[in-house]
C-alpha cells in the first residue's frame, strides 16, 4: 500500500500555514545534486521567527539605544519598549496585577532562576517525563523528589496528584506539553491540586505555549517559564512570569549593574521587581520580538491553533502508522500539540534524519530530545525521530515527509550512508560545507 493511495483517504483538506514565517521559501542543497525548498518539520527545537516578529525588530533597531540608563530620547524609546515589551508578555500570559515578567534567555534560565528562589528547605515534585530544563535545576536539590512518570499524560498527572496528597511539598514543577510524545499535562487539575495541598505551581511552557494559551490567573498557575525562540521569536529572549515574593525574597540571579538601587563599599541594596534579576544591559530586541510574537499569537481565533496542528498531527500519525516497518511512539494521546516521535526499528534514527535531510531536505531532530530520562522510559534508549509542526507548517511538509519515509522504508535511500566524521551522512555528497553555504559578507560590506 502506498501513501499515494492513502492520501485521498486520510488528507481531504490541505491545511495552509497559520502565519507567515520567514524561511519557508529558503532552498536548500541535496546530496545527490540540485535544491529543494527546505521543510522545516523541527519546530519543537527552535520554530523561525514569525514576519511579524522579523518586521518589527527591523523597525525598532534604529531606535535601539541604552536601556534604563541613559538621558538621550532614544534612550528613553528603547526603554519605553522593554516595559512594554514586559507588560505585552504579562498580558499574553494572562499575569495577575502583582505578578512580575522577568526577561532571561531562555527557559533554562528562567527555570534555574526559579529553582535557586525557592524558599530554603523547600520540597519540590517533579516527573521524570520532563525535558532536561525542568528536571537538572530541580534534580540538584537532594529536597526534590522525581517521580516516575505514568503511561500517559493522565496517569502522569493522577500519580503527580497522589504524591501531592502526601503534602510536605513547596512546589510543583511540569511540563505543559512533551517535547517527545507533544503529551499535554492538564493544568488546572494539577494547579487545583497543588493548591490543596499547599504547594505552588510552576509550568515549563517551551513547548506548549507554541501552541496553546494559558493565562496564569484562570489557569491558577504560579509561574510559567518560556523561550522566545521556541514561540518564533530566536532573538536570544526567554521570560520567568509569576508570583513575586519568591523573587524579591531570592538572591539577585546575576550580582551587577541594573540589579541594585545603591551600592557602597560594605553594602548593596538589592532591587526587587524584575530588575532584581535582570542585571546587565537588558536583551531589548529580545524582549520585543517574545512581546511581538505574543501579540501576533493573540489574534488567531480562538481554536485556529489548535485546529491547525491537529489536522497536521492527524495526518502525520496516519500516515507513519500505515507504513510497514516504522514505529510512532504513544500514538494516540488524549490531547497532544503538534509533536510526533517515531522509530524503524532495525535502522539507526540518525541515518534516517541524515537521508530526510540529505535527499529529502527535510529538517527533523533525533536522539533523546533532551529528556534521556523519559526516552528511556519510552523504549527509546537508542533514540528516536521527532517530527514538529508549527504556525508557518503546511500539509506540503508533512506530505513530503511522509514520501520521503516511505522511500526509506520501501525502495531505499538513493546514496549509500555511513558513518562520515563522526556523524551518519551518504558517503558521496555534493552538498557545500555548511560553513561555507552562506558566508559573512566581507569586513567593509557595508561601507558600500
Ligand atoms: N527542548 C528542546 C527540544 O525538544 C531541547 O528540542
Amino acid at each position: 500500500m502506498t501513501l499515494s493511495t492513502l492520501s485521498p483517504l486520510r488528507c481531504p483538506a490541505p491545511v495552509a500555514p497559520l502565519l507567515p514565517v520567514v524561511g519557508r521559501d529558503t532552498r536548500v542543497p541535496l546530496a545527490q545534486g540540485g535544491s529543494t525548498t527546505y521543510a522545516n518539520l523541527d519546530n519543537a527545537a527552535s520554530a523561525p521567527a514569525l514576519v511579524s516578529v522579523a518586521t518589527r525588530v527591523a523597525q525598532v533597531l534604529p531606535h535601539y539605544a541604552s536601556v534604563h540608563r541613559g538621558a538621550g530620547y532614544l534612550s528613553r524609546v528603547s526603554t519605553a519598549l522593554f516595559e512594554q515589551a514586559r507588560a505585552e508578555v504579562g498580558t499574553f500570559l494572562g499575569a495577575r496585577p502583582d505578578d512580575v515578567v522577568v526577561f532571561t534567555r531562555s527557559t533554562t534560565d528562567a527555570l534555574d532562576l526559579l529553582a535557586r528562589a525557592v524558599p530554603q528547605g523547600s520540597r519540590v515534585l517533579v516527573a521524570d517525563v520532563e525535558h532536561h530544563a525542568n528536571l537538572l535545576s530541580w534534580q540538584r536539590s537532594a529536597l526534590t523528589t522525581v517521580l516516575r512518570g505514568g503511561s500517559d499524560a493522565e496517569e502522569t498527572a493522577t500519580l503527580l496528584e497522589a504524591e501531592l496528597a502526601r503534602g510536605g511539598y513547596a512546589l510543583l514543577a511540569v511540563a505543559g506539553a512533551s517535547n517527545v510524545t507533544g503529551e499535554v499535562l492538564p493544568l488546572r487539575r494539577l494547579a487545583r491540586a497543588a493548591h490543596a495541598a499547599g504547594a505552588r505551581i510552576a509550568v515549563d511552557g517551551a513547548q506548549l505555549l507554541p501552541h496553546r494559551r494559558v493565562d496564569l490567573g484562570r489557569d491558577g498557575i504560579d509561574w510559567i517559564a518560556l523561550s522566545g525562540h521556541k514561540l518564533y521569536a530566536p532573538y536570544g529572549a526567554g521570560a520567568l512570569v509569576g508570583r513575586r515574593d519568591w523573587l524579591d525574597a531570592a538572591d539577585p540571579y546575576l550580582a551587577g549593574g541594573g540589579a541594585t538601587l545603591d551600592v557602597r563599599h560594605d553594602a548593596v541594596r538589592w532591587a526587587t521587581g524584575p530588575d532584581r534579576h535582570e542585571a546587565g544591559s537588558p536583551n531589548v530586541l529580545g524582549a520585543v520580538a517574545l512581546a511581538q510574537a505574543c501579540s501576533t499569537l493573540a489574534t488567531l481565533a480562538p481554536g485556529a491553533l489548535e485546529a491547525h496542528e491537529e489536522a497536521l498531527r492527524e495526518r502525520l500519525v496516519g500516515g507513519l502508522t500505515a507504513l510497514a516497518g516504522v514505529e510512532v511512539v504513544r500514538p494516540h494521546p488524549d490531547d497532544a500539540v503538534g509533536v510526533v516521535t517515531f522509530t524503524v526499528p532495525g535502522r539507526s534514527v540518525s541515518e534516517v534524519a541524515a537521508f530526510l535531510s540529505a535527499e529529502h531536505g527535510i529538517g527533523v531532530r533525533d536522539g533523546r530530545f533532551c529528556a534521556h530520562r523519559f526516552a528511556d522510559s519510552l523504549g527509546l534508549a537508542d533514540g528516536g525521530l521527532r517530527v514538529s509542526t508549527g504556525v508557518g507548517t503546511g500539509s506540503a511538509e508533512v506530505e513530503r515527509l511522509l514520501a520521503a519515509v516511505e522511500q526509506f522504508v520501501g525502495a531505499g535511500p538513493e546514496l549509500e550512508y555511513g558513518i562520515v566524521e563522526g556523524h551518519w551522512g551518504p558517503t558521496t555528497d555534493a552538498r557545500p560545507e555548511p560553513a561555507s553555504f552562506l558566508p559573512a559578507p566581507g569586513a567593509n560590506a557595508d561601507l558600500g
